[in-house]
């Protein structure tokens, strides 16, 4: 029988009810700058949970205080916030969602202001900070970027360890997913790419050097992370730099394999976000859908062994129901689409008559939800 959208998918010994994934999506929302959950991160998670997505995904969660995109960013560095997050996991669990955690660190494009106050870089004396990349060379805004340094070994060390104890968290916060943040030009994104990964040590260089120190980091999660428990990575399939060398599909490939025999689950697959010069193809529907198929099809992972997530311009429960049923992705995931529509999986069983596969909350029974 072929798999679609509410065929239940089972990772490790976890099972997620549907195939649909709600998007990691940075809310701004830390009340003090201290990264702890607020009112706002549970409503957020608590409501596409009622919503009946498979699985409830955390925005960037950053594993250290400089990791973050923004001050009001979430983060995961103390059991202050571990303690801030189990009540979003209890009560997704409780409406048969899998909650999941995104772990993040922003490298030297952390400490921009949030974008409804304008997102432009901040500088140390005006809330922002020293961010810390594989080189010196800070991201090429249009006005000056806050400062930025080369990572020593200790710094690779503290932040791979960073990452390790942030997933122990997670598990303690009651998370049964974790993704790994590699994408979007983030730091570990920075470490994969040529066009920012310009050192000259074991961590730099060709592609076995720059995929050192984001293969570690898997590894040093997934030592910690339960073997029941699925580990997701997030990757940008290409940098949409095609002028210049850069980190390509092919790379993704082998990349893919590699995080693979470390013992990911799942590869999220994503792209671009490196540099301000790339080359968006379209914003269009489904418009990244494709790398994520090009990477199954390249690669030598069984696709039992290394699920696909796709992301990038879903919005239909038609869209998302033929990526599964062409195994095309294994996970659709699903992003701004979920900000107009809480209700999204919901509605999606509605419109493919298969509205006995989700529960609606009796609380919501009279209202006739669908
Ligand atoms: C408000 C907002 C915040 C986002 N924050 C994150 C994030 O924290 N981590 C991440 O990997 N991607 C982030 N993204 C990217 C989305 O996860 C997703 O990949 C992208 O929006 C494309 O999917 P869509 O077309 O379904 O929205 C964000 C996107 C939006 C719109």
């Amino acid at each position: 029988m072929t798999d679609d959208l509410f065929t239940s998918l089972t990772l490790s010994e976890t099972t997620l009810p549907n195939r649909v994934m709600v998007s990691p999506m940075c809310q701004y929302s830390c009340d003090d700058r201290d990264g702890l959950a607020t009112d706002w991160h549970f409503q957020h998670l608590a409501s596409r949970a009622v919503g009946g997505a498979g699985v409830v995904m955390t925005e960037a969660t950053a594993v250290e205080p400089r990791g973050r995109i923004s001050p009001e960013d979430l983060g995961i560095w103390s059991e202050e916030h571990t303690d801030a997050l189990e009540g979003s996991t209890e009560f997704v669990r409780e409406q048969g969602s899998v909650p999941a955690i995104q772990l993040a660190h922003a490298g030297r494009k952390a400490a921009t202001a949030r974008p409804w106050e304008g997102g432009d870089p901040l500088q140390p004396d005006d809330g922002g900070w020293e961010t810390v990349a594989p080189t010196d060379e800070p991201y090429p805004y249009e006005e000056d970027a806050p400062p930025t340094r080369a990572m020593t070994e200790a710094d690779l060390d503290d932040v791979r360890e960073s990452f390790a104890d942030a997933a122990r968290r997670a598990l303690d916060a009651g998370f049964e997913i974790a993704e790994v943040h590699a994408a979007h030009g983030y730091l570990l994104h920075e470490f994969l790419s040529p066009v920012t990964n310009t050192r000259e040590d074991d961590y730099g260089g060709d592609f076995e050097s720059r995929i050192r120190f984001p293969l570690e980091v898997v590894e040093a999660v997934r030592e910690v992370w339960p073997a029941e428990n699925p580990l997701f990575v997030r990757i940008s399939a290409t940098d949409w730099l095609p002028d210049r060398e850069s980190w390509t599909v092919d790379q993704s490939i082998r990349f893919a394999e590699r995080v693979s025999e470390a013992g990911v689950d799942l590869l999220d697959v994503s792209c671009g976000g490196i540099h301000p010069d790339q080359q968006v193809p379209s914003g269009g529907p489904g418009y990244q859908i494709r790398y994520g198929r090009r990477v199954r099809e390249g690669c030598d992972a069984a696709p039992e062994e290394l699920q696909i997530g796709a992301v990038g311009g879903i919005t239909t429960p038609e869209q998302a129901d033929s990526l599964v049923r062409n195994s095309r992705a294994d996970l659709a995931i699903v992003g701004r689409e979920h900000l107009r529509d809480p209700y999204f999986t919901l509605h999606a069983a509605q419109k493919l008559g298969r509205e006995d596969e989700v529960d609606v909350p009796p609380q919501y029974y009279r209202a006739n939800i669908y």
